[in-house]
């Protein structure tokens, strides 16, 4: 039984398992979508990528998780908290990859609001991380809507320049009280 994590307006976002190889691969496996990374995966990376984040669930139980759409039950990326050495360090990072035609439809952005959510609420963790080549568009514009802040940029052998986006826990809970207040002012002009 695939385990579910959490549930957004459109998504639901559940451990992965080895049924989900072909959807992953249609999405890890496409030029266009790994257009920003060194290689793109073929079919033993993308059964590597679902083995590693099993184990991660066992480990940390988080890891890059299932994106699934509610109203089909289709797979569409997956997005997810991993340990991931930025710039030297072991840092918890928000991660996130959707299938080409689902993206620039804000499902990347309600998957990665949703993890930050869960992370703020289930881990011990003070600040949460993104991190990317400089010129991955579609990954820094994600990180920003989903309300982190560019706080580094180094350069680096693999990304040309790296780029480094982050949210604080103090940030996270002053974006929860504004998103109350704007629902309780909209709620009152009904
Ligand atoms: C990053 C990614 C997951 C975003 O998914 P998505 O579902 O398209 O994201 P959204 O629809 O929520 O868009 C979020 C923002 O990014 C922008 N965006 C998305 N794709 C973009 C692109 N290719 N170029 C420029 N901006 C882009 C959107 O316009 C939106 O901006 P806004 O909030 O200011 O309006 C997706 O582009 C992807 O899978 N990229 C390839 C994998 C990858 O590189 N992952 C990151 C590894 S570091």
């Amino acid at each position: 039984m695939e385990k579910k994590m959490i549930e957004t307006e459109r998504l639901i976002l559940r451990e992965m398992t080895e049924q989900d190889f072909d959807a992953l691969f249609a999405v890890l496996g496409d030029p266009e979508v790994m257009q920003h990374y060194p290689n793109v995966f073929d079919e033993t990376k993308v059964r590597e990528w679902i083995h590693r984040n099993i184990e991660r669930y066992e480990i940390f139980s988080f890891g890059l998780w299932a994106v699934v759409l509610k109203e089909t039950g289709e797979l569409i990326g997956d997005c997810g908290l991993t340990m991931q050495q930025i710039g030297g360090n072991i840092k918890p990072e928000i991660g996130y990859h959707i299938r080409k035609d689902m993206q620039r439809k804000g499902y990347g952005t309600e998957a990665a609001k949703a993890v930050i959510d869960w992370a703020f609420t289930n881990t011990p963790f003070q600040i949460l991380y993104s991190y990317m080549k400089h010129t991955n568009a579609g990954s820094y514009r994600t990180a920003i809507s989903a309300g982190m802040k560019l706080v580094e940029e180094f350069p680096d052998k693999v990304n040309g320049i790296t780029k480094v986006y982050a949210i604080t826990r103090e940030e996270w809970i002053a974006l929860k009280k504004e998103s109350i207040l704007c629902s309780v002012e909209t709620q009152s002009q009904l």
